[in-house]
């Protein structure tokens, strides 16, 4: 099972870069870039991914980022993870960056999207991991400064093949960003939000009736109104589920609460992805084996999941027929 696992080729969908900042990095980086960080060891840092909600993860989460701060910073994190992929089958990745959280920093949108884009590039030729981006807008602040990154995605637009939703989740509803997925819409990119994560099932019919997303990040609280549940079927709308991030967040107390199976024989389309995995305890392959053995999954059920990765993703159709 373990093989099947690593061998299968995968999508993953709902990764976000800057949560690819292994500890080991965050040193190396501190020190080129002549910055002290609030702990003495890696082990020190990794003691204290001790979680106990989406915020309390997030305020860790933004602090590390500060290591990063040139060009060759992005290209390390991205290569990095990408070089993971390729150790673990993973494909194609479609990665998001959280542009807002740098230009705060006062780190240019172009530093950002250079070096990540360069990871990108090298990974396709000399890995054979194919990659795109998805700016996310962060939604504790407000959909001015939203739109301020949507305006340099439309000016980069080569390079970023959609828009997402991160951060806050509670009391930042997917209304609040409204007008800025209209003017996404209308630029042609394709969409996505993180709802039910913590917010309710209100959260997901947000995302999809407001905001009119084709895939939902997490979307576990969908549950909690079964129309909406049956509506999600009908549409076949893909929700990209994260088990050990739900573990380490305390989303679910253990993995055999996670909704992932529920969902699968509600005939939802779900896909398994790692979401922060340098602060979670593992990458994909380690979300798999977690699911596999919290629910005793059969090979033909791991390979569905797979194929769903491919069949949610924004490869061109003809693409993605490749692995179904
Ligand atoms: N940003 C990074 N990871 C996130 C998550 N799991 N939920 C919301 N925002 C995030
Ligand atoms: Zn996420």
């Amino acid at each position: 099972m373990q093989n099947l696992i690593e061998k299968m080729p995968k999508a993953e969908l709902h990764l976000h870069i800057e949560g690819t900042l292994e500890p080991e990095l965050m040193f190396d980086l501190a020190k080129r870039n002549g910055l002290s960080l609030p702990y003495d060891s890696v082990d020190d840092i990794r003691a204290a991914y001790d979680f106990q909600d989406l915020q309390s993860f997030l305020d860790v989460y933004y602090q590390g980022m500060a290591v990063l701060q040139t060009e060759q910073d992005f290209f390390d994190l991205t290569f990095h993870y990408l070089q993971r992929c390729a150790d673990q089958n993973i494909v194609y990745v479609e990665m998001f960056f959280d542009p807002q959280a740098h230009l705060s920093r006062g780190i240019a949108f172009e530093t950002v999207l250079k070096g990540i884009i360069r990871a990108m590039q090298q990974a396709k030729t000399d890995l054979q991991v194919e990659s795109q981006l998805i700016l996310s807008i962060l939604r504790h602040l407000d959909e001015d400064d939203g739109l301020k990154a949507l305006d340099l995605a439309i000016a980069y637009q080569d390079y970023i093949v959609g828009i997402g939703l991160d951060s806050s989740e509670r009391n930042n509803p997917p209304e609040k960003f409204r007008s800025l997925y209209q003017k996404a819409r209308q630029a042609g990119f394709r969409l996505v939000a993180h709802a039910g994560e913590e917010g309710d099932a209100s959260y997901v019919r947000g995302a999809v009736e407001v905001l009119r997303v084709e895939r939902i990040d997490h979307g576990n609280n969908a549950l909690q109104d079964m129309k909406l549940v049956a509506k999600l079927r009908e549409m076949q709308m893909p929700l990209t589920l994260c088990p050990l991030s739900n573990l380490k967040l305390k989303v679910v107390e253990k993995v055999s609460e996670h909704p992932l199976l529920k969902m699968m024989n509600l005939g939802l389309k779900v896909t398994v992805n790692s979401d922060d995995p340098a602060y979670f305890d593992g990458y994909l392959v380690e979300n798999f084996t977690a699911v596999q053995e919290a629910f005793q999954l059969k090979p033909n059920q791991l390979i569905e999941l797979a194929k769903n990765s491919f069949e949610a993703s924004f490869l061109p159709q003809e693409r993605k027929a490749h692995y179904l």
